[in-house]
């Protein structure tokens, strides 16, 4: 079954330097239930993408399909930004939260126990009071993944959100992001430049082109659970993926 469908998008920028065609046409399914990474280059249309796909972009032709849920209701979105974007005059327990409270809905304990709970998942419990100014930028990233993942979304949208950490942390919350979508049965789409984190992370990896973003390869990624970076299967698709996109930069330059 499908959960998010996308049909023809293609987008311009219209800058006064000039026309900057950033999207498109781009088409791609994601079943329900998938980890898709989408992959590529720097300005090559990533964000563009998962932008209009959550509805803050509006493009010049297509369209997204959020299919209903079973019970017929629409599906819960979360969105992690590239940069953390959290409220900066709001505490991390209140930022985390503050999906819960405007649900309106939820009594104070059950967000109490939700927001603990998700806080200990990504680390941060002992930095509840503190506000995003006085964390760092890893751990603003991280608190930025709790509040996506508090409301349990039926799709979740993240735009690199580990990119700015030490290698250490981003593979602990690979790690804890893989786990979480395996619990909670929702679909992801995830953003990356880093071959080696799509590897890590994706059931399936679109790779996309530059100008105007395109997609130029749909790889499935199959590796049994817990993955082993080192395994020789895990280096295989490491080296094909490289390749397309040592071709996509020659394509360039
Ligand atoms: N709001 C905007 N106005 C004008 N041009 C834009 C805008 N947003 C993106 N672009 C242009 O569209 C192209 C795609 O940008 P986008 O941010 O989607 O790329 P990206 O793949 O996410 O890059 P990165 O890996 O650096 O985050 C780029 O050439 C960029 O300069
Ligand atoms: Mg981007």
């Amino acid at each position: 079954m499908t959960a998010l469908n996308v049909i023809g998008l293609v987008k311009t920028f219209r800058e006064k330097s000039g026309d900057v065609h950033a999207l498109g046409p781009v088409s791609l399914d994601v079943p329900q239930g998938s980890f898709l990474c989408v992959l590529g280059p720097t300005g090559c249309g990533k964000t563009t993408l998962l932008r209009t796909i959550a509805g803050l972009e509006i493009p010049d032709s297509g369209s997204v399909e959020l299919m209903p849920r079973a019970d017929g209701r629409l599906p819960v979105v979360g969105y992690v930004f590239q940069q953390g974007a959290l409220f900066p005059w709001m505490s991390i327990y209140a930022n985390v939260e503050f999906p819960l409270r405007a649900q309106g809905n939820i009594d104070r304990i059950t967000r109490r126990q939700k927001v603990g709970a998700i806080l200990d998942m990504v680390g941060l419990s002992d930095f509840s009071s503190s506000y995003p100014h006085q964390l760092s930028g890893g751990m603003q990233q991280r608190a930025a993944l709790a509040r996506s993942l508090v409301k349990q979304p039926d799709i979740l949208l993240l735009d690199e959100p580990f990119s700015s950490l030490d290698t250490r942390t981003s593979q602990d919350l690979q790690e804890n992001l893989r786990n979480t979508w395996k619990e909670a049965a929702a679909t992801v789409v995830f953003v990356t430049h880093s071959i080696e984190e799509a590897v890590y992370l994706a059931g399936e990896v679109v790779v996309l082109g530059h100008r105007p973003g395109r997609i130029v390869r749909r790889q499935a990624i199959n590796l049994p659970d817990p993955r082993s970076r080192l395994s020789p299967e895990f280096t295989e698709y490491l080296v094909s993926l490289r390749r397309t996109f040592e071709e996509l930069v020659e394509e360039r330059d």
